[in-house]
């Protein structure tokens, strides 16, 4: 057993109970918790952990994940791409990050509860998650030129719609601060600003600013709790077809 405080293992050693008597409640108050906004105690947060991250890998049903499946997660030697070494601190990132969360309430009970989950979707001895996933985001982000709406209608479904809901009227969304899209952005940029540029290069510029929140979500300083996109997790060609579905009337 290795959660982040060791403090299972602590309460066990000196309340003498067996390991598994302990952890599995644990564990399984942990799995609740993985999939419930509500463990960061933020209003604004619409988001649990399994909003992003899948525990199968692949993930079923084609659907694209932002996150990294987090079976095995626990046993992996280094996390985000080799910038963080400790489990805890790989969480904490998106605790804070994206969830709106407190760092300190990770070394309560739900944290608790949290890495004894995650440690039970690796077994000891199990070959999962023995290496570290790299993703790679590009830093400069371009028009990626027109694609394809009907493709990109597809690539939604399967990467977007989980928090943005239905295109064009947001019908299942996660949340109210989430964008109804393509509306909210086109509302934002189809105006008479643009009249000296002209439509194409307006159409240009909404694809590239598409691209831009898709590969950074909240990365580089961009303000917002959407998640990035990497390479590995969305191809040049998916997103080139998402912005086919941003067109100015
Ligand atoms: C809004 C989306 C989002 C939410 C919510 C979220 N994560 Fe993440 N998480 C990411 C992204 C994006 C990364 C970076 C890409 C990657 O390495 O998986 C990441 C990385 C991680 C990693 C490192 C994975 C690795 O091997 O590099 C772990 C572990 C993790 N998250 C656990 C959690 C846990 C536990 C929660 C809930 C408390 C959570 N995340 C909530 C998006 C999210
Ligand atoms: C985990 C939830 C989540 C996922 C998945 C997600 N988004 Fe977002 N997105 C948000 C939130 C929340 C906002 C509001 C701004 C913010 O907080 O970053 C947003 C904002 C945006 C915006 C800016 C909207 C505006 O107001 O102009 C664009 C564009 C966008 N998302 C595109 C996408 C695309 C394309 C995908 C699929 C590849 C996607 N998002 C997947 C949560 C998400």
């Amino acid at each position: 057993m290795k959660t982040w405080m060791g403090a299972v293992a602590l309460a066990c050693a000196t309340l003498s109970c067996g390991d598994t008597e302990r952890v599995e409640p644990l564990a399984a108050r942990g799995a609740l918790l993985a999939s419930d906004p509500r463990i960061t105690r933020s209003q604004y947060n619409a988001f649990a952990c399994l909003t992003c991250h899948s525990v199968d890998d692949p993930p079923a049903g084609g659907r694209v994940y932002p996150g990294a499946s987090l079976r095995g997660a626990a046993r992996r030697p280094t996390y985000w791409s080799g910038e963080v070494t400790h489990l805890r601190e790989a969480v904490e990132r998106c605790w804070t990050g994206f969830m709106r969360g407190v760092a300190t309430d990770l070394d309560g009970p739900d944290g608790q509860a949290l890495s004894a989950w995650l440690d039970s979707l690796a077994p000891e001895g199990s070959t999962a998650g023995t290496a570290a996933v790299t993703r790679t985001y590009p830093r400069v982000v371009r028009d990626p030129g027109v694609g394809d709406r009907t493709r990109g209608l597809a690539v939604w479904g399967r990467a977007c719609a989980s928090c943005h809901g239905a295109v064009g009227t947001g019908a299942g969304r996660i949340g109210p601060l989430t964008s109804v899209l393509p509306r909210d952005t086109l509302a934002e940029h189809c105006d008479d600003n643009f009249t000296d540029v002209g439509y194409a290069d307006l159409q240009a510029y909404l694809r590239a600013s598409v691209t831009e929140k898709t590969r950074h979500g909240s990365f580089l300083g961009y303000a917002g709790v959407m998640p990035p996109f990497a390479n590995e997790t969305l191809t040049d060609d998916e997103v080139r077809d998402l912005a086919a579905l941003f067109v100015c009337p």
